[in-house]
């Protein structure tokens, strides 16, 4: 089982010239979908977490699935003003301006072991926020692992202190 099967190119979506990774194929196979989630988990070599940080949206998918079988808090880390209790945020680069994410003051406690998760690193700007949102409330982050990693982007130097790990790299 190649779990690279069940991600499907999209040619010009959202805008032209970009190559999409869709992963709806993936998801909607229960084998591929267990494939993926045994070789995130593996990459984890037993390590104690605490709470998986998905980020909207698409990291919401497999991060609940890793904080069930890692028996951990499933946190949700959104986009602005979706969350309804007190926030703290942190903004990112995109290519025309800036976006920011937010998370519950209340999500994470000092010293909690935290596994940080999204489908694609990119340029690294959603994760690099999310680490930032983690480390401000005192979490360690053990691994930041994605579902791919579009190489050629450099997405990874926005996250080098932490561990990195992706089931797929194009
Ligand atoms: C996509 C993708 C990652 C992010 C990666 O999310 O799901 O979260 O971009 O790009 P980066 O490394 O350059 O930040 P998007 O913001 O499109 O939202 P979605 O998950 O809600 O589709
Ligand atoms: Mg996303």
């Amino acid at each position: 089982m190649k779990i690279e099967n069940y991600v499907r190119d999209i040619q010009g979506f959202p805008k032209e010239g970009i190559l999409f990774k869709d992963i709806t194929p993936l998801l909607n196979d229960v084998e591929a979908r267990q494939e993926c989630l045994s070789i995130l988990l593996n990459s984890l070599k037993d390590q104690k977490i605490d709470k998986v940080v998905g980020a909207e949206s698409r990291g919401f998918f497999f991060g609940m699935l890793l904080a069930q079988e890692l028996n951990a808090g499933f946190i949700p880390v959104r986009k602005p003003n979706k969350l309804p209790y007190e926030t703290i945020s942190a903004s990112y680069e995109l290519e025309y301006g800036f976006d920011s994410l937010e998370m519950h003051t209340d999500a994470i406690k000092a010293g909690d072991r935290v596994l940080i998760h999204d489908d694609v690193l990119a340029t690294g700007g959603t994760a690099g926020a999310v680490c930032e949102l983690v480390e401000k409330l005192g979490g360690t982050i053990v691994q930041c692992n994605f579902l791919m990693e579009l190489t050629f982007l450099n997405g990874r130097d926005k996250i080098k202190e932490y561990p990195i790990f992706a089931a797929i790299s194009y």
